[in-house]
């Protein structure tokens, strides 16, 4: 029981705070994020700070490696709102000397001018939604930024932060392999260490959704087609240095996110704000958390805790850490899976993908291959299957 206690420490800890306001709502996501015009931002920071201070008292003495603050659009937060968050955050754990702290940003040129203020708060890291460099498909995506607007952000972005990832959405309608091969070459040639890289998802429950359904949404391009820009991506991303850590995102080694590395090396973070999840260990055993998702029934469930404990099984979190780890590049520890387990991973299935070319292993890892990745949801289910 002493070694499961501590198996979260192989992750990390963070903090991630959900701000679940956009300026509109985009067609595509499904996101936990809503258009609201009326927004007090005092009632935000009691409540957050209310939550935090719960979180911390069940944590006490822990590092904080990161915070990430999500949305939603956070970047309408106001910068003292995040420093707020970011005080009571530091006032009850212990700070990482390298500290991650990331807050999602929207291009709109309102936000953009408040970066300084983000910084002074303590965020050294922005994560950019630029989704497109082109303005017919921004609009296709319901943007309200165009490119320009948008390469101007981030260049004020690039002024304040040695940090800036950006993130682009590929696989759209009417888009050819060759025409996002030659925007993930302009792509490049302005990232700084981190890019995300999203394949198009139509989401059920979305406008998207909708509309796809409804035989509408043309043009999004064929599977063979889609296939072959993911391919493309990883290719060209390694050739300007930035290799695939994880299958949507790509880094100078280094430079990946602290904070998403916690989620997948299945460490321990505190989900704070509407919907938020988390992964925590109490006691010696490990919860998952989750709180309301509507904006206001969080903020009134803050007032007494919002965030709702379920323990997990020994096998769930064996499986947590396997969908997790495999994501990465670096995959699984094979070791930590066993403790985790209780059980080793089952020689002859591991056998079988290794000979299909699926996986590889270190002898102390395991990882998919990069003819596995386009298929690791496969490769995970037969891994975990019984
Ligand atoms: C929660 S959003 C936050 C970023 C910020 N609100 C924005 O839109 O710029 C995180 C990222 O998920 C990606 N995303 C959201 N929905 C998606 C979908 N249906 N398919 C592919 N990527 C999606 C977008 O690239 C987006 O930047
Ligand atoms: S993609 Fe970003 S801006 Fe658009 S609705 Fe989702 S969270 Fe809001």
């Amino acid at each position: 029981m002493a070694v499961l206690a501590e198996d979260w420490r192989d992750g990390g800890f963070g903090l991630y705070v959900h701000w679940p306001f956009c300026q509109a709502k985009c067609p595509y996501c499904d996101f936990n994020s809503h258009v609201s015009r009326e927004i007090d931002q005092n009632t935000w920071v009691r409540a957050y700070i209310l939550e935090i201070e719960r979180a911390a008292n069940q944590t006490p003495g822990r590092v904080l490696n990161s915070v990430f603050f999500g949305g939603g659009t956070p970047s309408l937060m106001h910068p003292d709102t995040v420093a707020a968050v970011i005080d009571a955050a530091k006032k009850h754990w212990q700070f990482a000397n390298d500290i991650e702290i990331t807050l999602e940003a929207n291009p709109g040129s309102v936000e953009a001018g408040k970066f300084t203020g983000f910084r002074d708060a303590g965020v050294n890291r922005v994560s950019m939604g630029i989704q497109a460099l082109n303005d017919v498909d921004l609009r296709r995506l319901g943007r309200i930024h165009s490119v320009s607007e948008a390469l101007d952000a981030f260049a004020i972005a690039r002024n304040c932060f040695d940090r800036v990832s950006f993130d682009l959405i590929y696989a759209r309608q009417n888009q050819t392999p060759g025409e996002w091969r030659a925007e993930l070459k302009q792509a490049l040639s302005y990232a700084i260490d981190h890019l995300s890289l999203y394949q198009l998802t139509i989401e059920d429950g979305t406008a998207f959704g909708d509309r796809y359904r409804a035989g509408g949404l043309r043009g999004l391009p064929v599977e063979d087609d889609a296939a072959q820009m993911y391919l493309d991506t990883q290719e060209i991303c390694a050739a300007h240095g930035l290799p695939a850590y994880e299958v949507s995102n790509h880094a100078m080694p280094g430079a990946e996110s602290r904070h998403n590395l916690i989620y997948w090396r299945y460490g321990d973070y505190v989900g704070i704000g509407p919907g938020a999840h988390g992964r925590v260990t109490l006691g010696g055993k490990r919860f998952a958390t989750e709180s309301p998702k509507a904006p206001n029934n969080w903020i009134a469930a803050a007032e007494t805790g919002a965030t709702r404990t379920t323990p997990l099984t020994i096998t769930e979190q064996a499986q947590e850490y396997l969908m997790m780890g495999m994501r990465l590049s670096e995959g699984l520890d094979i070791g930590r899976f066993c403790r985790l387990a209780g059980y080793a991973l089952p020689p002859q299935k591991v056998d079988y993908l290794l000979d299909l070319g699926m996986v590889d292993t270190t002898g102390t890892r395991l990882f998919a291959t990069e003819q596995g990745r386009p298929v690791l949801n496969a490769i995970i289910r037969e891994l975990l299957a019984d």
